[in-house]
């Protein structure tokens, strides 16, 4: 199946109240692991790289081959968006003429008029080639320089403004950071959740920052209209633990050994496991 945007897949789990993984890749394990856990469950997909990701995987045209050869290999039937994950100006036009099927041009950082302006001009030309469009206000947190920030909140004035531009979905702080977070974290910030809703209605909003936010929090996240929620850093923990306890095992000594597929064999199961899991939480399996 070709790629999609993310449109579609997005608003139908506003409609359903469910929401759809967004999972960050970081090479071809992921990328077989990832696709192999959403056919299980019958999920429909977002795999995502970032600027950093995209570079490592010898760039963004390499990252669209991969995942449209594995999901021509693997069989994959459910439907799957390729996007940019806080994607620079630059790297949204990149991506475009990698055959991503869905961007995220992420303006936080800019003065909030350079935001719009870029934002609203990305909007336009996604839809003109049929691409979703993700935009993003009020920075998200994580890890600066050693220091955990506890997570800011975006403006809802600010969301209602982007919102307007005819983006597809808008991620917007409300106390969620990227990374593990840290001890003392007060939750998701519920109240600032509801007055984006109220302002942006049925706009699909977008969790970062998913990995290791208690359950019954995503839940009543997804319930107020989250529909994207992207998770990386347990993926990694997961893939990390695996392949350790191989090791340990002394596993990857046995029979004809030192074989780098059965070594990074553990990590990818462990990734698929983790996807179903996440699937099962947001509600996504079945809906594709
Ligand atoms: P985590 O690494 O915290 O799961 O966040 C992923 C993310 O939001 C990517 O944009």
């Amino acid at each position: 199946m070709a790629l999609v945007s993310a449109k579609e897949m997005l608003q139908a789990a506003v409609a359903g109240h469910y929401a759809v993984p967004a999972i960050n890749l970081n090479n071809l394990e992921w990328t077989k692991a990832v696709l192999a856990g959403a056919q299980e469950t019958g999920s429909p997909i977002i795999v995502q790289v970032s600027e950093g990701a995209g570079k490592y995987m010898s760039g963004f045209k390499n990252v669209a081959d991969i995942v449209n050869n594995v999901i021509e290999v693997q069989g994959i039937t459910v439907p799957v968006a390729l996007h940019l994950d806080h994607g620079t100006y630059a790297g949204a036009y990149k991506c475009i003429k990698a055959g991503f099927s869905s961007i995220m041009f992420d303006g936080s950082a800019l003065p909030i008029e350079e935001n719009l302006a870029k934002t609203a001009e990305l909007a336009n030309v996604c839809r003109q080639l049929g691409l979703s469009l993700e935009a993003e206000v009020g920075a998200i947190g994580g890890e600066e320089d050693g220091v955990v920030g506890m997570g800011e909140c975006a403006d809802p004035d600010e969301c209602k403004k982007i919102a307007d531009l005819g983006i597809t979905m808008l991620a917007a702080g409300i106390g969620n950071i990227h990374g593990v977070y840290p001890e003392g974290w007060t939750g998701l910030q519920f109240d600032v959740l509801a007055a984006i809703k109220e302002k942006v209605g049925d706009m699909p909003l977008v969790l970062h920052g998913g990995s290791g936010i208690p359950e019954d929090q995503v839940k009543k996240a997804i319930s107020m209209g989250v529909a994207k929620i992207n998770v990386n850093t347990e993926c990694q923990i997961a893939f990390a633990e695996a392949t350790r306890a191989y090791i340990e095992a002394g596993k990857d000594r046995q029979g004809k050994g030192f074989d780098p597929r059965k070594l990074l064999a553990p990590g990818a199961k462990a990734i698929t496991e983790m996807v179903k899991t996440k699937i099962d939480i947001f509600g996504s399996a079945g809906k594709a």
